[in-house]
């Protein structure tokens, strides 16, 4: 992971770095620094901790330059310490660069150069490539940077300044994501493009393999070979503004808030009079439905569950065969694909490593492959080509909430879209669900205004030693999402079970400092779930229930409910998530957990 950032131009450059640093925090933050050339030297300024320590120590400093790149550290290689923090200058002091991936055969690098007396300075992967460019450097970027192409295996987004180019930002991609932007007079580079939204929305997303100069008259890109190419660029639809906290004490809450909107901005133009129509995104006929056989849904974390749920909803009304896999383990394993799999690939980012591969291995074996992302132009969109955006805006909060919603709401309707392509999606079913999709917005907007008692009752909770989350049918999935929350952003142990699967292992565990958060709904699985409340509450488990609003009777087992309005039993997972997600926040932040930035977790995992 970790988060790059790169400017030359006309403006302060240490501010522009810092600011740009403090957008890519997300991505890791466990050390910070930042490189500039200053009167023909590489000056650098590194700290253990936050971007805002390094903001301090270069105030302090009266830190400056006139180009610059930064880092923001997800440790992988060697400890969180000053001196493994990056950026890393060469032994000689000619090359400085900043470096997101890993890079594999570093240990082989470094044999070599310290063979011929290369001296080394930290634990990590990075310095064999610095120290690489240092030993080969003879006044020449390109050639320099070219050669260090061939010599490094693993994977790479690298930025890098030479002492005697101070108007030249060279970067090189394999791997790792990588944005480059230029306006009148400045250029610019980036892990993530909301950095650059400040300054520019037309950019260029590295592809791998893929190396350029970026200079303030403009940029340049080349392959590998050092052979130069055009390359068009890519508009950004995002805005600035969306990118600020507002009023909001936590990105995470303003997202939870955004929910209705970003439901109703994902339906817009794809259902209409009833219908869903995703014919404007995805040229599909009813031949290839019909050919489609089995559906491999493959994603990691939020997304991964964001599938679960299309999984039971779809199995509602198709007769697909799914699979929802999470993409570390589908690379590894022999899951049969081909002309007759249909592979979606779910991804907020777009740069989660293990999803990415695992799209080329469904590709290779002859899968249809669509994705479902948050961000245009990403490198998953890229290579996977066909798309369904979910148009939730840039996401900050680590916790993914409103991608979350936007990726089940996208997943419901091409559900139905495949199985109507098919003709098995009846005309009363679709209307019943297309209906009961637009009320979506108006009933997560209740779930929010009872955000002061979601508070209070979290608040009692916050000192639990863990939690067991349980639900039955469509009730389950949404529960896998409440306890994800929770484990991320508050540091407590919570589990989900289907409600049924408690007595088979985990109830062992139950007592009275193990609350149970049990989803339960008005309908055909109500008194089986509440067989289960009950037995944990002979077990003296405190319960919080999730329940539909008007169920008086749930009364009878706890004082701890949470009324969510009713709607289709298929779109339960809509209601159940939001007061979820706002239940995990109360307790983080009763906790005083950092909630937009959880310890040891970074918000788009560009390494496998
Ligand atoms: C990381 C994040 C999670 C996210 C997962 C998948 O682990 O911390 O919040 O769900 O990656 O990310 P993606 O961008 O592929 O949806």
């Amino acid at each position: 992971m970790c988060g790059i950032m790169g400017y030359v131009g006309f403006r302060d450059t240490t501010k522009v770095i810092l600011e740009g640093l403090a957008k890519h925090e997300y991505r890791g933050y466990d050390s910070a620094g930042i490189a500039v050339i200053r009167d023909g030297r590489i000056e650098d300024l590194r700290t253990v901790g936050r971007v805002a320590q390094l903001a301090e120590k270069a105030e302090r400093s009266g830190f400056r330059g006139d180009i610059g790149i930064g880092h923001t550290r997800w440790a992988t290689h060697g400890g969180v310490t000053e001196n493994n923090a990056h950026p890393h200058i060469s032994s000689d002091g000619r090359v400085v660069l900043v470096h997101n991936g890993i890079i594999e055969n570093a240990r082989d690098i470094r044999a070599e150069l310290e063979a011929c007396g290369v001296k080394f300075h930290t634990e990590t992967d990075t310095e064999s490539a610095v120290q690489y460019l240092g030993h080969v450097y003879d006044g020449d970027p390109k050639e320099a940077i070219v050669k260090l192409t061939k010599r490094v295996r693993g994977a790479f987004a690298l930025v890098i300044i030479f002492h005697d180019k101070p108007n030249e930002i060279w970067v090189a991609r394999k791997g790792s994501p990588l944005v480059v932007g230029h306006a009148e007079n400045e250029g610019f580079c980036a892990s993530d493009p909301t950095a650059l939204l400040e300054f520019t929305h037309d950019v260029w997303f590295m592809d791998d393999d893929e190396m350029a100069l970026i200079k303030r008259e403009g940029c340049e890109f080349f392959d590998f070979n050092g052979d130069r190419h055009e390359k068009p660029t890519m508009h950004l639809d995002w805005d600035a503004a969306m990118t600020n906290r507002g009023a909001y004490p936590h990105f995470m809450l303003k997202e939870i808030h955004e929910q209705p909107e970003v439901v109703a901005h994902t339906l817009l133009g794809r259902v209409a009079e009833g219908e869903v129509d995703l014919s404007r995104e995805l040229g599909w006929t009813a031949e290839d439905a019909a050919k489609w056989k089995k559906i491999h849904f493959i994603a990691c974390g939020t997304s991964h569950y964001a599938t679960i749920v299309a999984q039971h909803i779809m199995e509602t009304f198709g007769s697909f065969e799914i699979r929802t896999e999470v993409a570390s383990e589908y690379r590894y394993r022999n899951i049969p694909a081909g002309e007759d799999t249909l592979a979606v690939f779910v991804s907020q980012s777009g740069e989660t490593a293990d999803t990415l591969h695992a799209a080329r291995l469904a590709k290779s074996r002859g899968a249809r492959c669509l994705v479902i992302t948050n961000v245009r132009g990403s490198t998953i969109h890229r290579e996977v080509g066909e798309a369904l955006i979910t148009p939730a805006g840039p996401e900050i909060g680590v916790a993914a909430t409103k991608t979350f919603t936007a990726q089940i709401t996208i997943l419901t309707l091409l559900g139905m879209y495949l199985s109507k392509l098919r003709g098995e999606l009846d005309a009363e079913t679709e209307k019943r669900l297309v209906s009961a999709m637009m009320d979506i917005p108006g009933k997560l907007a209740s779930i929010l205004s009872q955000e002061k008692d979601i508070a209070a009752t979290a608040r009692n909770f916050a000192d639990a030693r863990g939690f067991f989350f349980i639900g039955r049918g469509l009730a389950y999935p949404p529960a896998l999402e409440g306890a994800l929350k929770l484990k991320e952003i508050s540091y407590l142990h919570a589990e989900a079970y289907p409600a049924g699967e408690m007595k088979h292992g985990p109830i062992a565990l139950l007592d009275k400092e193990l609350p149970v958060v049990a989803l339960v709904p008005k309908g055909e699985l109500w008194e089986k779930t509440v067989s289960n409340i009950e037995e944990s509450m002979a077990r003296k488990s405190p319960i919080i229930a999730v329940a539909t609003e008007g169920d008086e009777e749930i009364g009878h087992y706890t004082e701890n409910i949470i009324f969510t309005p009713e709607t289709e039993t298929e779109l339960f997972p809509f209601i159940a998530v939001v007061p979820l997600q706002l239940f995990a926040y109360y307790i983080a932040r009763q906790r005083g957990c950092d909630i937009d930035m959880p310890r040891n977790l970074a918000k788009s995992v560009t390494v496998e």
